[in-house]
């Protein structure tokens, strides 16, 4: 047995303070029944739902997603299209989520999955895992921007970012950035804090996983046989210089 906050904020889903807000809230039930206590004790086996999606899931699932701008990456977000409704019905109730968040008007490529542990490793903030964006800017990146990025930018709210890279394409007005970590809004603050406001962004690699360029906006499929390997094997960390793995232009 153990207490019903811990075991969603074991999920990887939610930290142990909103999980015991959204067992207060009402939105938990135990075997059926709605459950408001967050210490109540719940067996290992118990069906608890959220929303009525169950935690989870007994069926791991791993989708890539292209996500469109206009969406938010969020599970449920009231006024608002989340990634969630672009998927088929068979995939309403298995507990999906998406690991990472991407802002409304960032395209490109999202994980979405009902693997908890597996989504906490890939985001924790002690992996560093690589993330790459393709930006376009207002203005003309230039080699003080590059170093800038190398070095870490300095946010307007005085956070220091981790070194990134910046790869500069031609005409200086679009970029590759690689960061290792996942502030809010980060891509945009940093060049925002150069005079170079972003406007455009796609992600096109997390980790192992680079987007498939064959997904249309908004379409998703399976993750490979081959990208399971790689999001499994833990070695996708630190990667280094993102031009040796970025095999396509976008
Ligand atoms: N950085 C941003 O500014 N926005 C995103 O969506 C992702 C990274």
């Amino acid at each position: 047995m153990e207490r019903l906050d811990k075991r969603l904020a074991a999920t990887g889903r939610w930290s142990r303070k909103e999980a015991r807000e959204l067992i207060r809230v009402g939105r938990v039930a135990v075997d059926g029944a709605p459950c408001r206590a967050p210490e109540a004790k719940v067996g290992e086996t118990a069906p608890v739902t959220v929303d009525g999606a169950p935690v989870g899931a007994d069926r791991p699932v791993y989708l890539m997603l292209n996500k469109p701008a206009g969406v938010v990456s969020s599970t449920d977000e009231p006024g608002e299209r989340t990634v969630l409704d672009l998927l088929g019905e068979e995939y309403r109730n298995l507990g999906l989520f998406p690991a990472g968040r991407l802002d409304k008007d960032t395209e490109g490529l999202l994980l979405i999955t009902n693997d908890g542990p597996l989504a906490h490793r890939l985001l924790s903030p002690r992996r560093h895992v690589d993330k790459v964006y393709y930006v376009e800017v207002d203005g003309v990146l230039d080699g003080g921007d590059v170093e800038a990025v190398r070095r870490g930018v300095t946010l307007g709210d005085g956070y220091e970012c981790l070194p990134g890279e910046l790869e500069l394409l031609p005409g200086g007005r679009s970029a590759h950035i690689t960061l290792r970590e996942g502030k809010y809004h980060q891509v945009k603050r940093m060049l925002a804090s150069r005079g170079k406001p972003v406007t455009y962004l796609k992600r096109v690699r997390f980790g192992p996983l680079e987007l498939d360029e064959g997904l249309p906006k908004g379409a998703w499929r399976p993750l490979s046989d081959r990208e399971l390997k790689g999001i499994f094997s833990q070695q996708y960390e630190n990667f280094g210089s993102f031009n040796k793995k970025i095999s396509k232009n976008y």
